[in-house]
């Protein structure tokens, strides 16, 4: 259990119009919950509760209702803290760079109150959504974290080069080599690769991250594109990481 996240791979495919097809592979004992929008993944809950457990459980309800949620909004990545050892949880959001706060708040909420419910009573959780992440755990969060790699995709019926995943590599690279990501954390890139298509990529780091450490962790998320983008035709795609994600819209 103390395992959580570390090597466990998660594969979404969305299909058009959101239905979803396929598998996930996932280390034992974890809860893994994956709909049209989103991927959660949590520990099995805590079996023997005692009092450490419940005040433990106590103040992920505290950092989420009343730290996390209410600042929410004014901020698109927010850490805290809530409680004392040995009972302290500790919680992030990440929401993605363009959206508005209104839009990062009601994303956050949806979040929350998913990891809530499907994960209550865990020690530690993360969940994703297109334009979020939240998670939260016992032990205070690494900030540079490549513990685990979730691929997420939507096929839509565009035609698409032979190259794809070539190309959108390639374009993955062009925005981690960009001098804004070290600024911004976040760059984005459009290319032009069809008369009818045009690919518009990004990569975003949470903004704590070094410089060093965001080029790292994208550098890390490229080498999935082979593994994630297998399908022709793909129309939307994510490679998530805890501290950072790679993704690209194709129109
Ligand atoms: C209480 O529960 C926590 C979490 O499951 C565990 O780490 C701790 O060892 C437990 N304490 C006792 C006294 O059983
Ligand atoms: C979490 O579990 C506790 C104890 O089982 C329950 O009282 C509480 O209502 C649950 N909370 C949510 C959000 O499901
Ligand atoms: C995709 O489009 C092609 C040509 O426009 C068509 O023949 C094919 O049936 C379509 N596939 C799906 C899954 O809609
Ligand atoms: C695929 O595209 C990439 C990036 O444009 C290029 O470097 C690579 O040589 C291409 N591979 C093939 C087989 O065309
Ligand atoms: C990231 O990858 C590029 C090549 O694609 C390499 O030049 C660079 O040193 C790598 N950076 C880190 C921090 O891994």
């Amino acid at each position: 259990m103390t395992m959580l996240f570390s090597a466990s791979i998660v594969t979404l495919r969305l299909f058009l119009l959101l239905v979803i097809l396929s598998h996930s592979h996932v280390i034992m004992s974890q809860t893994t919950f994956v709909d049209e929008n989103m991927v959660l993944t949590c520990p099995a809950s805590i079996n023997n509760i005692n009092t450490s457990s419940y005040a433990f459980i106590h103040n992920v309800h505290s950092l989420f209702n009343r730290k996390l949620h209410s600042e929410a909004g004014n901020s698109l990545y927010y850490s805290a803290t809530e409680g004392h050892f040995p009972d302290t949880a500790y919680g992030l959001y990440l929401c993605k760079f363009d959206i508005t706060f209104q839009s990062c708040q009601r994303c956050i909420a949806t979040a929350v109150k998913a990891v809530m419910k499907k994960c209550n009573g865990t020690r530690k959780a993360i969940i994703w959504y297109r334009e979020c992440m939240v998670r939260y755990s016992d032990k205070s969060l690494p900030i540079m974290d490549t513990s685990t790699v979730l691929c997420m995709y939507i096929v839509r019926n565009v035609s698409v080069p032979r190259n794809v995943t070539g190309i959108l590599a390639q374009s993955f690279k062009d925005v981690i080599a960009m001098p804004s990501l070290s600024s911004f954390s976040y760059a984005t890139k459009e290319t032009t690769i069809s008369r009818f298509n045009t690919l518009h990529s990004y990569g975003q780091c949470i903004p704590v991250l070094s410089a060093d450490d965001c080029t790292e962790c994208l550098n890390k998320s490229v080498d999935w594109v082979s593994k994630c983008f297998i399908q022709r035709g793909t129309g939307f795609g994510r490679i998530i990481l805890p501290s950072c994600n790679i993704g690209y819209e194709l129109h």
